[in-house]
């Protein structure tokens, strides 16, 4: 017997960075984090659960996922397995619509839409706070896009995860803003986020003072969004996604997920609201810039970035939805 379920999820931009875990077993992040849910990058994520599997098969963009890759989808499934109290083996085909594991937030979007096409497979109807679990064990940013528009991921204080539950901020179409993602090389990043965020831990000695200075991004850049002030969102975005590229850049070895057009397009933002225009910079495990800024501005801003040596293209997002069952 065969149940089948495909869900959708959209890939999710942190405005306030999570980097580093509080609980590395069950992924609890050191910090909270407050991101944009994209409306075109997604993920299309199909989980059957059959009875004559003798084990699980991921195949992810038409490949057998391997090594750490297939243990964390695994840990999704399993948990999924004991709460529904079914031991069958499941059969997981995935699709990104753009290039996975080059900072695009693949995870995000991937473990979103397995947390639900598993669940509902498994005749499961789970809450937010369930399949964010779910999300999580696979990524520390995959809770975020369960919802959609703006949301905020708290750290949370409890040992067991059950306060670090993602709440929206607003919804998708309460604010018209656009993230252009400057796509300037696609690599694989060569640090992992999750071994990254370790190091950073273990050896910067700017990780506590990014941790400390925190709460006040988080409160901040919620306040913003709430009261649609571009400037003073995006000034706590910019700060935020130095600090943590900063305390990254002092571990040892050093992290660093820039190139050369990463920098010029940062330039070019500055030169940009030098001119008047508001435009934000943000940056995550990867090379790509991310600009915040109104829809208004958007062709203008995204015409001049396009034009930056080095960036192949510019990708227009806005507010998005979170996840969908399909099928
Ligand atoms: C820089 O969610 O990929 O994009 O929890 O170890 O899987 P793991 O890390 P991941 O880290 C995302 C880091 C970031 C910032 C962010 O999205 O908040």
């Amino acid at each position: 017997m065969m149940h089948v379920s495909k869900a959708r999820a959209r890939t999710n931009i942190a405005l306030v960075k999570y980097w580093g875990k509080r609980d590395g077993a069950l992924n609890l992040p050191a910090v909270g984090s407050i991101s944009m849910t994209l409306s075109s990058l997604h993920t299309t994520t199909e989980v059957g659960f059959d009875t004559r599997l003798s084990e699980d098969t991921v195949v992810i963009n038409g490949r057998p996922a391997q090594g750490r890759e297939r243990e964390r989808v695994c840990a999704v499934l399993d948990v999924v397995r004991q709460t529904a109290g079914a031991g069958h083996r499941a059969a997981v085909r995935t699709e990104n619509n753009f290039p996975t594991a080059s900072g695009l937030a693949s995870s995000a979007s991937g473990f979103a839409a397995l947390a639900a096409a598993a669940a509902r497979a498994a005749g499961l109807e789970l809450p937010v706070s369930e399949l964010s679990r779910l999300a999580r064990l696979g990524s520390g940013s995959a809770p975020r896009s369960i919802l959609g528009g703006f949301v905020e991921l708290p750290a949370g204080v409890l040992a067991d995860g059950s306060d670090c539950v993602p709440r929206e901020i607003l919804p998708p179409d309460a604010w018209d803003v656009r993230l252009l993602v400057a796509v300037n090389g696609r690599a694989e990043k060569a640090v992992g986020s999750t071994e990254g965020m370790e190091r950073t831990k273990g050896t910067s000695p700017y990780y506590r003072q990014w941790v400390e200075t925190h709460a006040a991004d988080m409160q901040a850049a919620a306040d913003a969004i709430r009261a649609r002030g571009i400037a003073r969102l995006g000034a706590v975005v910019e700060s935020s996604c130095f600090k943590m590229h900063a305390s990254m850049m002092a571990a040892t070895p050093p992290i660093l997920y820039w190139n050369g057009a990463t920098v010029e397009v940062i330039r070019t933002v500055r030169d940009l609201r030098n001119a008047g225009l508001d435009a934000y910079v943000t940056i995550d495990a990867g090379p790509h810039v991310k600009v915040l800024c109104p829809a208004a501005q958007s062709s203008e801003i995204a015409d001049r970035i396009a034009k930056v040596d080095g960036v192949e293209r510019v990708i227009v997002e806005r507010p998005g939805p979170g996840v969908e069952i399909l099928t």
